[in-house]
């Protein structure tokens, strides 16, 4: 028997395999993409249209904030892309890095890596790769990326703590990431925390902001910083969808905020690398003394 935790990914994953195949248009008129019964959702997404590297074909409008703005990607870096959808993130990123670094998108749903692969070919980039995977269990080596950027995607997972951890291998030593997410200040209705649609929807699997904070620092990381946070109000029509006209009435005086936040943290360097190094050179220079100065009969 499956447990809750892979029910709720196969929820995501059969809900973004079909936004996947649906029109960027059809995608904006819902909430980060939750799909008919939604209806015309309060838009969480923000503009990409002015963003450098901006490639509609991958803007499904799937995102609640724009996480490469606050990065900091530099020329030649490695950037990694958690729950990359069709890429849009990721071609932003490119367009920072340039030829010389490398992006890597990872999700789990088969067709949006489908699509993110056709769009990089289309473009014909052979330094953005998709690779299909759980950001659980990220698909790549330790120390390797100096950038991770994600937008919308750890309140789809169950267990963020794995994700946060995750993320603190496979950067490098003083390495960041920028993640745009969902967090709440406050409980939701019953009604909507187990709504499937309200899971998928990047509503209900979102914690909340403390406790999200909290985890990013139990994994070590540093300078945590709220670069940005905007209020995300859901529209009475979907609420009655899942509320009575009192509970609705309950839920919007009980001062629950849904939020849309952009969060940056660091890595901290390895403690002592540069001096680390010098020793080394240190004792090369004691060795070659001993053994291969002008004279000393041994080279
Ligand atoms: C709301 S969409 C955002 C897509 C993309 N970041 C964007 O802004 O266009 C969430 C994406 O995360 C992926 N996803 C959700 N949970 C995941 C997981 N545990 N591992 C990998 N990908 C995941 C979904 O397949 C989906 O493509």
């Amino acid at each position: 028997m499956k447990t809750q935790e892979e029910n709720l990914k196969e929820i995501v994953k059969e809900k973004y395999g079909e936004i996947a195949l649906q029109s960027a248009e059809y995608n904006a008129s819902t909430c980060c993409g939750a799909g008919p019964s939604a209806g015309s959702y309060t838009i969480m997404s923000e503009s990409y249209e002015h963003l450098k590297g901006y490639n509609p074909d991958a803007d499904l409008s799937l995102g609640c904030g724009l996480p490469t703005q606050f990065a900091n990607i530099q020329a030649g870096d490695t950037v990694i892309d958690l729950g990359s959808g069709a890429g849009n993130d990721c071609f932003i990123a490119r367009a920072e890095t340039g030829a010389t670094g490398k992006v890597i998108g990872i999700d789990f749903t088969k067709a949006m890596i489908e699509k993110a692969r056709k769009n990089a070919e289309k473009l014909g980039y052979n330094n953005v790769e998709f690779r299909e995977g759980d950001i659980e269990n990220m698909p790549v080596n330790d120390n390797i990326a100096d950038v991770i950027v994600s937008n919308c995607v750890l309140n789809l997972v169950p267990n963020k703590r794995n994700v946060i951890q995750e993320i603190f291998r496979v950067l490098k030593p003083s390495g960041h990431f920028s993640i745009s997410d969902i967090v709440l200040e406050g409980d939701l209705p019953e009604a909507l925390k187990t709504a499937a649609e309200m899971y998928a929807g990047c509503v209900s699997g979102a914690i909340q902001k403390l406790e999200y904070l909290q985890l990013i620092k139990e994994a070590g990381f540093t300078n945590i910083t709220v670069q940005k946070e905007k209020p995300i109000f859901l529209p009475d029509n979907i609420l009655m969808e899942y509320l009575s006209i009192d509970a609705l009435k309950e839920f919007l005086a009980s001062g629950t905020g849904i939020y849309s936040v952009t969060v940056y943290a660091e890595k901290p360097a390895v403690e002592g690398t540069k001096k680390e190094k010098i020793r080394i050179n240190l004792a090369d220079v004691a060795n070659s003394t001993s053994c291969c100065t002008p004279g000393s009969g041994c080279c």
